[in-house]
């Protein structure tokens, strides 16, 4: 494309043409070849000509030209890009084993019976970062998609022409008129941590992992941020042109694309394979070695048969290609030193030491904590403040300190001990005998376990708030919105409505199953308290003993043990948990919001009542009571209510499609009611 234009006399349009092939030629030498002829100064000063020129000749302005990387404004959002071929994965390898076990299906899969044969297979790094696919049509990029799920991407042509190293028009000559090249675009780790360093400063949160960085970079929506992130790009692979002008095999494919401007790995090498995999294992180990002082992140090696010819007969599964091959790097440690040891307080009150981290890459990751396990853990290891550590980072697993490396130990360092108060709320913490744990002791009081107390309070068994899921839970008591089951009732379809994942419908059902959740049972409220040890079963106990709230609540730790099942320790955490302040206010908050239940006459009187002594047991589906219903209300006259059918049952309740409980009814001779009966029953 030449820069000609009606009043351009044919002298500037060249000396604009010159200044422009100069600058892809010093982009070429910079960022694919590693060895730029000029300085960065001279290099602006090109570059500034060329803008004067083309600030004076406006028209003379082609798309392609170097100073028209940033263009456009922000858009809305990417067009769906169809991938033909679809965009594969990798199978992987984690060991030599594996690694030859490739080679071994390569090898039958080729029909190549003589072991000693050669195979030609070409080797990179496999990058960390994110595929792209590039377009060029007669030399020119003219489209860039990300891979998505393979088969259809996203176009991010705008964001990807921001990145220096990728032309914007191939260099040299010989290209096929139309072109695919795909490969990683990634971030090196010197611009990851100046973009973080930036983020911070803007009060933004740092990007995990050079990979996370890359992958937001290039999805943003105004290309001039993308362009600040300062991308990189390596091809490792072309997808289609016209198949009889391109090399044959892949490592010829990849030098023809570096020839062409585009920048490829240096590290790319063809091996030649024998019988053993000593020259793979070779470059793996060198590479590997050399992993930490790469300019930027990998996480292992691709092997690929080199020809293409073989590529084809191998073919691929649906998911990757039979001929390639990902041999990761083992998971990575690095050393640093220990900041600061503090306590987190986990959903059940446990205590867990954490350490501060001065702040590392481990295995692509920033890592800044890692956990300590509990206190044993610190005193085996004795990981003291200052103390140079070795950690590690498997896979997603959070990360740990591995080794203290005491030879660096500083002088004057300390040995680690565990809070005796609860770092959160300043509650005593208690040590479990004969186990590790450390627990607070603050309980609902406790803004860390809260989470789990608002959870339980909701759950099924419990009050029974349809839809208040673990998300939201978590969302309340972030915001503090919620820091007791009380505050649940006080919240807002305003508020609710604003939650993720929430609109006004989903936050006026929320509303509506709190609503409900109102009328209750005395056991099921006894239950969702979370009292420690008071599960079900015992709450049924408690309320079916005392009958009211104010009975139990006036109970001693003598008198509970009067409750069936109800031992010493059991008693103590009743008695000390209804002795709490905050607690005895978190319980006159909810009946003051309207939670209420039927009171039921306590079992010590229940001689009197009507139905005393009979045992009833409710089966099959009833329309005017639920299940729940129908046994508070036997309950409530004296009555039993029993799970199983025996000699000694009064009588089976038989609903609709009432089952094996009706039938052993039978059996034993028992009598059984209607839901009519059970009405008429009650109605006494
Ligand atoms: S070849 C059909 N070569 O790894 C073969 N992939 O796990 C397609 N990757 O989606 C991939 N470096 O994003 C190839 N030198 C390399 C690579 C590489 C990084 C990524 C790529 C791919 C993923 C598969």
């Amino acid at each position: 494309m030449s820069a000609s234009s009606s009043n351009l006399s044919s002298e500037i349009a060249a000396q604009i043409e010159s200044l422009r092939q100069q600058l892809r030629h010093h982009n070429y030498r910079y960022y694919v070849l590693d060895d730029p002829e000029v300085s960065d100064a001279e290099y602006d000063s090109l570059y500034r000509a060329l803008q004067a020129f083309e600030q004076q000749y406006p028209h003379a302005i082609t798309s392609d030209s170097p100073t028209q990387r940033v263009g456009g404004a922000p858009v809305s959002g990417f067009a769906e890009v169809a991938h033909d071929p679809p965009m594969q994965s990798l199978d992987n390898a984690f060991s030599l084993e594996e690694f030859t076990d490739f080679v071994r299906r390569v090898r039958d899969g080729l029909e190549m019976e003589d072991a000693s044969q050669v195979l030609a297979i070409s080797a990179e790094p496999k990058l960390d970062g994110l595929a792209v696919s590039l377009r060029y049509e007669n030399g020119i990029l003219s489209r860039a998609a990300t891979r998505g799920d393979g088969r259809t991407g996203e176009d991010v042509t705008t964001n990807v022409r921001t990145i220096e190293s990728i032309p914007l028009r191939l260099l040299g000559e010989g290209w096929p008129a139309s072109l695919e090249v795909r490969g990683e675009v990634f971030m090196r780790k010197a611009d990851f941590e100046r973009v973080n360093a930036a983020q911070e400063q803007r009060g933004e949160k740092r990007f995990a992992n050079p990979r996370n960085a890359a992958a937001g970079s290039l999805r943003q929506l105004d290309p001039r941020i993308t362009a600040t992130r300062r991308l990189s790009f390596y091809a490792y692979n072309l997808v289609s042109g016209d198949e009889r002008a391109l090399p044959q095999t892949h490592s010829a494919r990849l030098e023809q694309l570096r020839s062409w401007g585009l920048p490829v790995s240096q590290w790319l090498q063809r091996i030649e394979l024998d019988s053993n995999a000593a020259s793979a294992l070779r470059y793996h180990t060198e590479v590997q070695e050399q992993r930490s002082a790469l300019p930027f992140e990998i996480d292992g090696v691709v092997f690929k048969v080199d020809a293409l010819r073989l590529q084809q007969q191998l073919g691929s599964t649906t998911r990757a290609p039979r001929w390639a091959i990902a041999w990761k790097f083992p998971p990575e440690e690095a050393a640093t030193t220990i900041e600061a040891i503090e306590v987190q307080v986990g959903r059940t009150g446990a205590l867990t030491p954490v350490a501060r981290l001065k702040p590392v890459l481990v295995g692509g990751v920033t890592v800044s904590n890692a956990t300590l396990h509990n206190e044993d853990e610190v005193r085996r290891k004795d990981v003291r403040v200052g103390d140079t550590v070795l950690v590690r980072r498997a896979g997603d697993v959070i990360p740990e300190v591995v080794q203290v490396r005491t030879e660096l130990r500083p002088p004057h360092t300390q040995a680690w001990q565990m809070p005796d108060a609860c770092p959160v709320c300043g509650s005593e913490v208690l040590r479990e005998a004969n186990k590790s744990v450390v627990r607070c002791s603050g309980g609902l009081f406790c803004a860390a376990q809260r989470k789990e107390a608002i959870r339980h309070f909701a759950s099924r068994k419990a009050m029974d708030v349809e839809g208040l899921g673990d998300k939201l839970v978590e969302q309340l008591v972030d915001l503090e919105w919620v820091k007791t089951p009380a505050a649940l009732y006080q919240l807002e379809l305003s508020q609710v409505a604003r939650l993720e994942r929430m609109a006004e419908k989903s936050g006026q059902n929320l509303l509506d199953a709190l609503e409900r959740s109102k009328d209750t049972t005395l056991e099921r409220f006894l239950f969702a308290l979370g009292i420690p040890e008071v599960g079900e079963a015992t709450a049924r106990q408690l309320a079916m003993h005392h009958g009211s709230l104010e009975n139990l609540m006036a109970a001693n730790e003598e008198s509970l043990q009067a409750v069936q099942d109800v031992g010493p320790v059991v008693a103590h955490n009743i008695h000390t948990f209804f002795a709490q302040p905050h607690n005895q206010e978190v319980i006159t908050a909810l009946r003051t919001a309207g939670v209420r239940w039927p009171d039921l006459v306590p079992q010590a009187d229940a001689g009197e009542l009507p139905l005393a002594g009979n045992t009833y047991v409710l089966t099959g589906t009833m329309e005017q009571f639920t299940r729940d219903e129908a046994k508070a209300a036997l309950q409530a006259l004296g009555a039993k209510v029993a799970g199983s059918v025996s000699k000694k049952t009064t009588a089976v309740i038989a609903g609709r499609d009432a089952g094996s409980k009706l039938e052993k009814a039978k059996a034993l001779g028992v009598a059984v009611l209607s839901e009519t009966d059970l009405a008429k029953l009650l109605a006494r």
